[in-house]
């Protein structure tokens, strides 16, 4: 594991971008893996600017999201579908084709599941997986007490991430139910890119990357990877 601390969040970003643009200029079929939440914006305003400077073209990459929300349309503004076109892919080249996001309004939310992790290994593995961290370590949507073992399957979400997340549902109507990729889907990627940027992480940074490897913190298990980048600011690596 790396872990690079920077002052703050703006530097982690924009080296996360530069490791990802490297690797799409070396591997222009790249299969790579996004996630939603605050933590990536900056990193793919970062990715739109190369896109629009001509320094970089998706034309040929492949996406894969880490999660969608259940029973949120993709043209719902409060889904992941949604959050990926408005903040990265409407405004770069990749093709519609390409972005791949599981589908939260599956009539049959099983078989959804199989199908996406299916599509995963189609593509021969994700080369990156872009993680964020939940206040309470959860990675995805794998909340505490995941099994370790889980491909791409559904899960209700934690207290701790529905009160997180609530503002984004003008704290109604959120849903109580998400799919997401398992810890072991996440785990097959040949790199995994961390990022986590604010005090309210502070605690679950420290418990990963330092503790126990432990179901109760899910992204403990990434110190069992052999390739992962950790970007963190100075607050979320303040209790290190
Ligand atoms: C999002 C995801 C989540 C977030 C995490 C952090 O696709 O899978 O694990 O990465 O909840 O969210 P933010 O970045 O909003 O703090």
């Amino acid at each position: 594991m790396q872990l690079i601390i920077n002052e703050n969040h703006q530097q982690s970003s924009e080296q996360a971008a530069k490791s990802f643009a490297k690797f799409i200029r070396q591997n222009p079929k790249a299969v790579l893996g996004f996630a939603t939440g605050s933590t990536p914006l900056l990193l793919y305003a970062k990715l739109i600017e190369y896109y629009q400077r001509k320094e970089l073209s998706f034309q040929s990459i492949t996406a894969f999201n880490l999660d969608e929300y259940v029973g949120i349309a993709a043209d719902n503004s409060h889904s992941y579908a949604y959050f990926m076109q408005k903040n990265l892919f409407s405004n770069i080249d990749i093709l519609a084709q390409n972005c791949h996001i599981p589908n939260g309004m599956s009539t049959d939310l099983e078989l959804e599941c199989e199908r996406y992790e299916h599509l995963i290994l189609a593509n021969k593995g994700i080369d990156i997986q872009l993680l964020g961290i939940g206040r309470n370590g959860h990675i995805g949507f794998n909340e505490p007490a995941s099994s370790f073992e889980e491909n791409t399957h559904i899960v209700n979400l934690s207290p701790s991430t529905l009160e997180a997340n609530s503002k984004y549902f003008n704290n109604q109507n959120m849903p109580k139910k998400a799919i997401t990729m398992g810890i072991a889907s996440i785990l097959r990627a040949k790199k995994i890119i961390l990022l986590a940027e604010g005090d309210d992480k502070a605690k679950a940074i420290k418990a990963s990357l330092t503790g126990e490897i432990t179901p109760t913190m899910p992204a403990s298990i990434l110190q069992s990877h052999p390739n992962v980048d950790v970007y963190l600011d100075q607050a979320a690596a303040s209790l290190l």
